[in-house]
């Protein structure tokens, strides 16, 4: 779908003009001879971005400018101005108004064009922040949901993202991918929704069935975060991957050694030593000295060796022990 402009001039020759230069950068132009008729045009349409001449008669940019800005679906449309008006004035009630950009004429077709690309690429770019801006409060929400609904979780949930940070850190991962390790390890069970209650309270142990219901979680998660996948790769894989093991017999996929994305085969190791070193309603845990002796014992076969290295170093250190146990 092409980009929609809407350019706004009381000069006819100028209008065809710049309507022409945009529609062979193959832009869909809508033209309007003044503020009124713009205003008039905007009843059926959204434009990607209004370009309009200030000096109208009638309604003039200003005014245009203002009404747009009290139109719900109007307001975080780009507005440039179009003018000779290059006074110090002009420029400054425009940009109280809250205009994007000025294009003082006269303007080479170069200019025009060269402004309109780059005045759609930033609302773009800020169109995609508040997208992923608004997924990642979402996913917050969500894993609040899954933290009150399953009873054994407590604090598992936290633990589980203060010590994927930590041990990510010890890996030396860049500070990007850790916030995203540390919203992997908040939602890295959020496939859990799909699961009845009967399954995920159950004290005691699976049957076979049941346990193959709870293993849907991991692709069922990874289904839910489809959209974010481009956004938030990190957090993706490791919802999907958290369950497969190192020798390949994990599910979803039986993915083995380094063909598991590595975020994945992080907080496989920090969520099993929470749980086995925290007690669940109807067992006790093992503390951690347990819990670090279970994975010493696994590694190589359920977890990355090397990872787990790393993990029993930071597992030496009383200040990460003294986090873990407050957090
Ligand atoms: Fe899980």
């Amino acid at each position: 779908m092409p980009d929609t402009i809407l350019l706004v001039d009381d000069n006819p020759k100028l209008l065809s003009g710049a309507s022409l230069t945009l529609e062979m950068e193959g832009f869909q132009v809508v033209t309007a001879v003044n503020g009124y008729d713009a205003l008039q045009k905007l009843e059926d349409l959204v434009p990607d971005l209004i370009v309009s001449d200030i000096m109208m008669p009638g309604c003039d940019g200003f005014e245009l400018l203002e009404i747009v800005q009290t139109r719900p679906n109007l307001v975080t449309v780009p507005f440039i101005f179009l003018t000779a008006l290059n006074d110090d004035a002009s420029i400054k009630r425009g940009k109280s108004l809250g205009v994007d950009d000025y294009l003082t004429k006269p303007f080479s077709s170069d200019g025009l064009v060269q402004a309109v690309k780059s005045r759609l690429e930033r609302a773009r770019a800020l169109q995609t922040a508040h997208t992923s801006r608004a997924y990642i409060q979402m996913l917050q929400l969500l894993a609040r949901a899954i933290e009150s609904r399953d009873s054994y979780t407590g604090r598992h949930i936290e633990r589980v993202s203060g010590m994927s940070q930590a041990l990510g850190r010890a890996l030396g991962w860049s500070e990007e991918k850790l916030e995203q390790v540390r919203l992997a390890a908040i939602v890295h069970d959020l496939g859990k929704v799909i699961i009845p209650d009967a399954i995920l309270n159950k004290p005691g142990r699976y049957t076979p069935e049941e346990y193959d219901v709870m293993k849907t979680h991991s692709a069922a998660g990874a289904d839910l975060l489809e959209p974010l996948k481009d956004i938030l790769p990190v957090v993706y894989l490791a919802v999907r991957h958290h369950h497969e093991r190192y020798d390949g017999k994990g599910y979803p996929d039986g993915l083995a050694g380094k063909a598991i994305p590595e975020v994945a085969r992080l907080i496989a190791i920090v969520d099993a030593f929470d749980a086995i070193a925290y007690a669940r309603p109807y067992r006790e845990g093992m503390g951690t000295s347990g819990a670090a002796k279970v994975l010493t014992q696994e590694a190589g076969s359920h977890f990355d060796p090397e990872m787990i290295k790393t993990f029993q170093t930071l597992l030496a250190s009383p200040t990460f022990l003294r986090q873990i146990s407050e957090g």
